[in-house]
């Protein structure tokens, strides 16, 4: 048996679509405790293009299925989302995100561009009926790193002042989607006036041009864009506010500001994705709160090279998403 798959062939770090094939690969191997997945959608990430690049997935990997998110059906006909964190809390102090082992799907495992994925058991959660597939298949990347950012990492409170930079991306729209649908201010920026426009239409009470002042200063800022944004993110806290960064887009080189941040005594606090339970409650926060993640198309699996020349592009607004 074989299953149709799309995969990191070769490492190009200046031109990633260079080594993304797609074709036909072995079932995947199911291991001690793991289960397989029917894939009813599976969602991109910047993570997808990182692979590609070489960031994260040495060669001597490859090939290796690429995709971190996806929504299916268990072996018993159950709807179910997969956690793409390949962890063991006891190692990480019950949090499997902390486990110094750990990975993400498509880093040591198989990923979730196929029609089939294998993964530990433990890391299935119920897929609420209310959600599509292609909605459920956004949740574990993007919008669980999101939640963990804006409900456990910000230190703020429903009502607080939060400036997402970069509003375009996967997990920047979903900032604004639940932090809106949480009762936070959200401002955000964004390079076009196209995607300021669609900022504002998602739930932005303010958007402003990449690197603009602000009129106020801001209680948390969301960091996704890196380089490019970091010193106006700097710039933009009121004194003893918060960074809550995960991820560098831009590069994660910029200069580190260390004297406005010693002396507005800022803080700068890292996070990376959530654990299994988290993503069990923002289900259940989209069933509850009815909201639903922003989907900017949806392709067939193959022609997913067209959804990674359009995020490398930054050519979409929300997430994309393949159907195998
Ligand atoms: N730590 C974690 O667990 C975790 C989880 C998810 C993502 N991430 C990281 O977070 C980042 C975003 O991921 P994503 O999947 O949301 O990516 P994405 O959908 O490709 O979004 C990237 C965003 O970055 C902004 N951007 C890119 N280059 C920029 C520049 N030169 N100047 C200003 N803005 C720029 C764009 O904003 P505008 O076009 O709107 O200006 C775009 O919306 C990636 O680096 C990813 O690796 C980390």
């Amino acid at each position: 048996m074989s299953v149709f798959a799309v995969t990191a062939a070769r490492i190009d770090a200046d031109d990633p679509l260079a080594g993304l094939e797609a074709g036909q690969r072995p079932e995947p191997k199911e291991r001690e405790g793991w289960v397989t997945v029917t894939v009813k959608a599976a969602a991109l990430n910047h993570h997808d293009v990182w692979s590609l690049r070489g960031v994260g997935l040495p060669a001597d990997r490859l090939p290796m299925v690429l995709g971190c998110d996806a929504a299916g059906t268990d072996p018993d006909g159950n709807e179910v989302i997969v956690h793409a964190v390949i962890g063991d809390p006891d190692a990480g102090g019950g949090d499997e995100t902390l486990d110094p082992r750990r990975s993400l799907l498509s880093e040591r495992y198989d990923g979730t561009f196929a029609e089939r994925v294998a993964v530990p058991r433990r890391n299935l959660v119920p897929k609420p009926a209310e959600l599509s597939f292609e909605e459920a298949a956004c949740l574990p990347t993007a919008y669980l790193t999101a939640y963990r950012m804006l409900f456990e990492k910000s230190g703020v409170q429903p009502g607080a002042t939060v400036l997402v930079q970069g509003a375009s991306g996967g997990v920047a729209t979903a900032l604004i989607v639940l932090g809106r649908a949480a009762g936070y201010r959200i401002w955000a920026t964004s390079r076009t006036d196209a995607k300021r426009e669609r900022a504002s239409e998602l739930g932005a009470d303010r958007v402003f041009a990449t690197g603009d002042r602000l009129p106020e200063r801001v209680d948390v800022v969301m960091e996704t864009v890196g380089q490019a944004t970091w010193a106006h993110s700097v710039r933009s806290l009121k004194p003893g506010g918060r960074i809550v960064i995960c991820g560098a887009t831009s590069g994660d080189a910029p200069p580190a500001e260390l004297t406005r941040i010693f002396f507005t005594q800022l803080s700068v606090v890292g996070s990376t994705m959530g654990t299994r339970d988290q993503l069990g409650r923002l289900a259940r926060f989209c069933e509850q709160a009815g909201t639903r993640p922003l989907i900017d198309r949806v392709l067939p699996l193959d022609r997913a090279r067209d959804g990674f020349a359009a995020m490398i592009a930054g050519d979409h607004f929300g997430k994309i998403v393949f159907t195998p």
